[in-house]
């Protein structure tokens, strides 16, 4: 049966009145007003993104990131591995310098033939999340106190950056060129897909805000983490073994970022727990909006919500791994134990800690009423129809 969850992790920035709206009708990036027009301004969010708050951290914190620098380099800086020992996309790939090619894409060809279309749509999905990377690089550069100034700063943080950028660049590129081999997917409609999103960037809602920044890289590293596992383990199932290597590698690299942006933020726990707890619950109270929520491909108008609800369908990603994700950090950050907090942190404390728990509840109530719902043609696999 098809299922429609009411809480689906991948939730779209809701704000009163413009749900309904199509990309064709909103637009614009920080509105407050109606749109004036029915037309859709070019190069702009496929919605309406939120009203934007920008440098909420106080401008006394920024002293706490200049005082880490000796620290973040002897704690962040090693979570890199230096280029020499990293792997590279062609590891995995057919070589086209070889006699051999021809035979190596038909035996890739062959692997994958039995992967069913919903497998694509999913891989496809967090293919065109990896390749929106100059959007999360933007959006670290955004962060006070920790951006790289220059674009060849000397901080950790920016080092950091840019190296971390470097490795990412690696995903998206790996799993582009596998899928175009596989001859599986409408490599057109993804390229259509890709250039729509970047040019639409992203509405994480972390207002320049280094403590808000870094907790949702925690918490996306660890998701794709576990998506890219979930793809993996699923490849496998599917005789593909390669394609389960390559998809278990990703998850590797996320797994490593994830021990850093995790170290980072429980040093601010360290530093100021009051400030992180609240910035935790801030977060967590706004969702944590996945990285390529504004995708469009030209066609579909709730094509993020589609592949969301093909990936939770498959147990790729789902709501459960969302309450597990946050579970998960609330014990890596020690949140309960938390002493000495001042009110407001003392209920930052109480949400963040009871939250895990009261996702589950209502993603259990959201299954029980879910409906069948008809599937719908996607793009990404030449139109044909995926259940959802
Ligand atoms: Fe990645
Ligand atoms: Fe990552």
């Amino acid at each position: 049966m098809a299922l429609k969850i009411s809480f689906l992790p991948y939730k779209i920035p809701s704000f009163p009145g413009s749900q309904d709206r199509s990309h064709r009708v909103s637009m614009a990036s920080t509105l407050r007003s109606p749109p004036t027009e029915n037309i859709k301004k070019p190069f702009t969010p496929p919605r309406e993104v939120h009203v934007q708050v920008t440098h909420s951290m106080p401008p006394e914190k920024r002293e706490i990131f200049d005082s880490l620098h000796n620290w973040a380099e002897e704690n962040i800086l090693i979570h890199l591995k230096p280029v020499e020992k990293c792997w590279q996309p062609t590891d995995f790939l057919p070589d086209p310098a070889s006699d051999g090619f021809h035979d190596q894409v038909e035996e890739l060809r062959e692997r994958c033939r039995e992967i069913p279309d919903e497998y694509f749509v999913v891989l496809v999905g967090d293919m065109i999340t990896e390749e929106a990377l100059p959007t999360y690089q933007t959006m670290i550069n955004t962060l006070d106190g920790v951006r790289d100034e220059t674009g060849a700063s000397l901080t950790p943080w920016a080092i950091w950056n840019r190296a971390w950028t470097a490795e990412e660049n690696r995903h998206g590129d790996l799993l582009n060129k596998y899928l175009y081999l596989s001859g599986r997917v409408d490599m057109r409609q993804i390229e259509k897909t890709i250039q729509y999103l970047i040019g639409s960037g992203m509405d994480p809602r972390t207002e320049n805000n280094p403590y808000l920044g870094f907790i949702y890289t925690s918490f996306q590293e660890r998701a794709t983490f576990v998506s890219h596992g979930n793809t993996a383990r699923h490849a496998k199932t599917h005789g593909d073994s390669k394609l389960a290597q390559i998809c278990g590698t990703i998850a590797a690299d996320e797994k490593r970022h994830e021990t850093a942006y995790t170290k980072i933020v429980e040093k601010l726990f360290e530093t100021d727990p009051d400030g992180t707890v609240l910035s935790l619950a801030d977060m967590m109270r706004k969702k944590i909006s996945m990285p390529a929520h504004l995708m469009y491909d030209g066609v579909d108008d709730n094509l993020f919500e589609h592949f969301s609800a093909v990936a939770q369908r498959l147990g790729v990603y789902t709501a459960k791994d969302y309450a597990d994700i946050l579970e998960f950090l609330v014990g890596r950050w020690e949140v309960e134990k938390l002493t000495g907090l001042s009110g407001e942190g003392n209920k930052a404390q109480d949400y963040v800690c009871g939250l895990p728990a009261r996702i589950r509840r209502l993603e259990e109530r959201a299954h029980a009423r879910a409906k069948e719902v008809a599937p719908v043609p996607c793009s990404w696999i030449f139109g044909r129809e995926i259940k959802i």
